[in-house]
């Protein structure tokens, strides 16, 4: 592995590097190229006595403006084909690519399993944070393994789907926050080919003669361009709210009130509603206060009007927050991290 130079940038900015393009300014940043800056960088921190951070793509956070400290950008590239075996290939990629692009390249080399996947926003390293979903499809289902920098232990470690603890758009590196950085993934992606077809409008595609990846690839990201903001033209970061878990007698007013309301029961016995759905129906779909809005194409997706930052988007979160909660007595969660 080469070593390259770690180098520092001082007022660093990061309003390009959101894609709610909230403006922020870091005292410090620093572009990770090489795993083996990792611990350099911790340890420089570490003797300076400054705050570090991680961003990824810059896709699932809300920056709270300046940060007194260094903020280091995973830039590391790279992507191979480990096994290719008949019964399966494990591909690998470094954190810092972006994800789309890695989809792209599977589905390029006659890989399917990750194509309901395609234009999701952010990086590698970020997908097995929040256990990335679209289209009836996670990326826990084709774990295979990754290599993450623990902070606390200072070692580089790799860890199985079991260490990982994936459940919905959550895993042991979003519950103990800051403490591991993702380097590298592995994915493991079943030969023959299944499509995975479950979704509303990717089910007419089943039977389809000659069905492959790239088919059901490009319908996810036709599906996603008719639905969700493209965060280039209109600033945003994916779905805001978690679609909440609940108990049935937590349910049960909705869907008494609703009978058709979207609800997706669990294993575990509870049920899943739809966080987009609840926001629509308690009149917020369109909705705007101050320079941040609810889009109006997908009731999930906060907005940045034009000039907001942290605080107009937390004002716009409580209160849909407060409104969904007092209309149907359902608790919604943010999905974006507050740094
Ligand atoms: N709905 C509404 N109003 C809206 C939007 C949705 O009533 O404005 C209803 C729809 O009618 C539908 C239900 O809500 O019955 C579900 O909507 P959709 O299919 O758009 O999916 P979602 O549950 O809102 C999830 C993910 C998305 C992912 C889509 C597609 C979460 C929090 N979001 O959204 O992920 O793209 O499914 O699979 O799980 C993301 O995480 O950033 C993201 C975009």
């Amino acid at each position: 592995m080469t070593t390259s130079y770690l180098n520092l940038t001082p007022d660093f900015d990061l309003s390009g590097r959101n894609t709610l393009a909230l403006k922020a300014r870091s005292r410090w940043g620093a572009m990770l190229e090489a795993d083996d800056q990792v611990p350099a960088l911790f340890a420089l921190a570490q003797d300076r006595g400054l705050p570090l951070r991680i961003l990824g793509g810059g896709s699932n956070v809300v920056l709270a403006g300046d940060f007194d400290g260094i903020t280091a950008v995973v830039a590391t590239t790279g992507r191979k084909i480990i096994v290719d075996a008949t019964d399966h290939v494990v591909v690998e990629a470094a954190a810092g690519e972006t994800w789309h692009d890695f989809v792209v390249w599977t589905v390029e080399q006659g890989f399917g399993g990750i194509e309901n996947l395609a234009g999701i926003p952010g990086t590698v390293g970020a997908a097995p944070v929040q256990n990335i979903g679209a289209y009836g499809a996670e990326v826990a289902d084709v774990f295979d393994s990754l290599v993450a920098f623990d902070t606390v232990q200072k070692t580089f470690r790799t860890f199985t789907a079991e260490d990982c603890a994936f459940a919905y758009r959550d895993s042991v590196f979003k519950r103990d926050a800051g403490r591991y950085v993702v380097l590298s993934l592995r994915l493991r992606l079943p030969r023959p080919w299944k499509p995975n077809l479950r979704f509303a409008g990717l089910a007419e595609l089943a039977g389809q003669a000659g069905l492959d990846p790239s088919m059901v690839m490009d319908r996810v990201l036709h599906l996603r361009g008719a639905k969700l903001p493209d965060w280039r033209t209109t600033p945003n970061a994916g779905s805001f709210f978690q679609n909440p878990i609940v108990t049935i007698d937590e349910a049960a007013p909705v869907l008494a009130a609703f009978p058709t309301a979207p609800n997706f029961p669990q294993a575990d016995g509870r049920t899943k509603l739809s966080a987009g759905w609840l926001i629509e129906q308690s009149g917020l779909k369109g909705f705007r206060m101050g320079r941040a809005g609810i889009s109006e194409r997908h009731a999930l997706v906060v907005i940045n009007l034009g000039g907001a930052d942290a605080h107009d988007i937390a004002a716009l979160a409580e209160h849909v927050k407060a409104t969904v909660k007092e209309r149907f007595g359902i608790a919604l969660h943010e999905e974006p991290v507050f740094l």
